[in-house]
């Protein structure tokens, strides 16, 4: 995967001194780590001093109905702030404070402002970031090449099979650990904020390679995806409209979130108001098109245009609506996986030997549901902690053999369609 849990890995491996090659079905850095628009969530409490990671640490656990894997919690609340400060050293340009600090903004579940952002672009910046550091590091990238199994040397993983989606060539990787950084599932819905990519690909191979699923009930719906024209259904409207003081009303005008979560209205977390928005369009309150208003035509303009420029855009281009002086129209739309492959916390490493996981591919740090903005310091930590694991493993572990029965099984497998005399 080449989105920004697989480069994250990435950079650590190589600046351990390992060779590391990130292969990707589609191209690098088209990955929904762009879908992650409002922030990176981290207690740097710059704006608000009583933030601390235990706090993060409690607002994560609460959100995911403390379902969640508390060590990797903790340890994503501890290390969150590291990371944000390592990408800036990169050359991530965020949104500044008047002291020239990180600037964070509020988004649902978290009690501080937490999201350090670049305007409505954060995990753009964010995978435009590790995209440079890995290129200078030295990696070798392998795009538009699809892995359809996981080969193995006895219990262990020991690198993959896969085809040119170009030329439909063959073609096998061995290596002494893998990353599974493949992103989650959502595309398997119709009104989506996914692209193509995410059809569970990583998930599939893992388990067939001995990888332990879990939690694969939990599928997220972002409260606020366009609903209107039909083509563009699903396209993200990302929290920080709300996180910015949007606010939502149904067709009769009731601003109805003082219904379902009076305190913390539309910032309460991201189940809450899916679920809000969709009981207000079952009970007839909906608005023209199926949805709720969302507006935030009562901020002054320029400074609409200032923080969410990509909001701003993207309606005007495909909706014809001003945001700065008429309301979108919203609904939910599916939006991330917090199942997956089950992994250790300290290492990201699945059941099996050599097989590790990180970003939406990997499960447990959100429970039963994620808070915005956790995503990105999710795959940032995590990221960096399955490179470093996968580079130990690697360095201890003698060379893989790859059978030619197995390589043949894979390849047959390929050409099974194409043999096929009918149906
Ligand atoms: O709404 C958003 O900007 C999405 C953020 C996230 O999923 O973390």
């Amino acid at each position: 995967g080449a989105g920004g849990a697989g480069l994250r890995a990435a950079i650590e491996a190589l600046s351990q001194g390992a060779r590391v090659g990130v292969v990707s079905k589609s191209l690098l850095g088209k990955a929904h780590t762009v879908m992650a628009e409002g922030g990176i969530a981290a207690a740097m409490a710059n704006l608000d001093q009583a933030d601390n990671w235990r706090t993060h640490f409690r607002d994560t656990m609460r959100g995911g109905k403390l379902l969640n894997n508390w060590r990797m919690a903790q340890l994503h609340a501890q290390e969150a702030p590291d990371r944000v400060r390592e990408l800036e050293q990169w050359g991530a340009l965020f949104d500044r404070t008047e002291n020239g600090e990180i600037l964070q903004r509020a988004f649902g579940g978290h009690t501080y402002r937490r999201l350090c952002h670049v305007g409505d672009r954060t995990g753009l910046e964010l995978l435009r970031t590790v995209q440079d550091r890995s290129v200078q590091l030295g990696v070798d990238v392998y795009m538009e090449c699809a892995v359809t199994r996981l080969l193995k040397d006895g219990d262990r993983v020991a690198g993959a099979f896969a085809y040119w989606r170009e030329q439909g060539r063959f073609v096998v990787f061995k290596a002494k650990a893998v990353v599974m950084a493949t992103g989650g599932i959502g595309k398997s819905y119709r009104i989506t904020s996914n692209s193509w990519e995410y059809t569970g690909d990583g998930l599939a191979l893992a388990y067939d390679a001995g990888a332990e699923l879990l939690d694969m009930e939990f599928v997220q719906f972002h409260p606020t995806g366009m609903v209107w024209p039909p083509g563009v259904q699903g396209i993200l409207v990302t929290e920080a409209v709300r996180g910015e003081g949007g606010v939502l009303r149904n067709r009769l005008g009731e601003r109805f979130m003082q219904r379902y979560d009076p305190k913390k209205l539309e910032l309460s977390t991201r189940d809450l108001v899916a679920r809000a928005i969709y009981t207000e369009v079952k009970e007839g309150r909906g608005t023209e098109h199926g949805g709720a208003y969302l507006d935030i035509s009562h901020q002054p303009a320029e400074w609409v245009k200032r923080k969410l420029p990509s909001m701003y855009h993207q309606f005007l281009e495909l909706a014809d609506v001003d945001i700065t002086r008429q309301p979108m129209e919203v609904g939910p739309t599916c939006h991330y996986m917090m199942g997956g492959l089950r992994v250790e916390a300290e290492t990201a490493a699945t059941m099996v030997p050599g097989l590790y996981a990180a970003g939406e591919a990997a499960a447990g740090l959100h429970g039963a549901n994620r808070l915005g903005g956790n995503s990105l310091s999710d795959l940032l930590v995590f990221g960096r902690r399955a490179g470093l694991a996968a580079v130990q493993y690697a360095g201890r572990a003698p060379d893989p053999s790859l059978s030619d029965d197995q390589i043949a099984e894979a390849a047959r497998e390929l050409l099974v369609p194409f043999e096929r005399s009918g149906g």
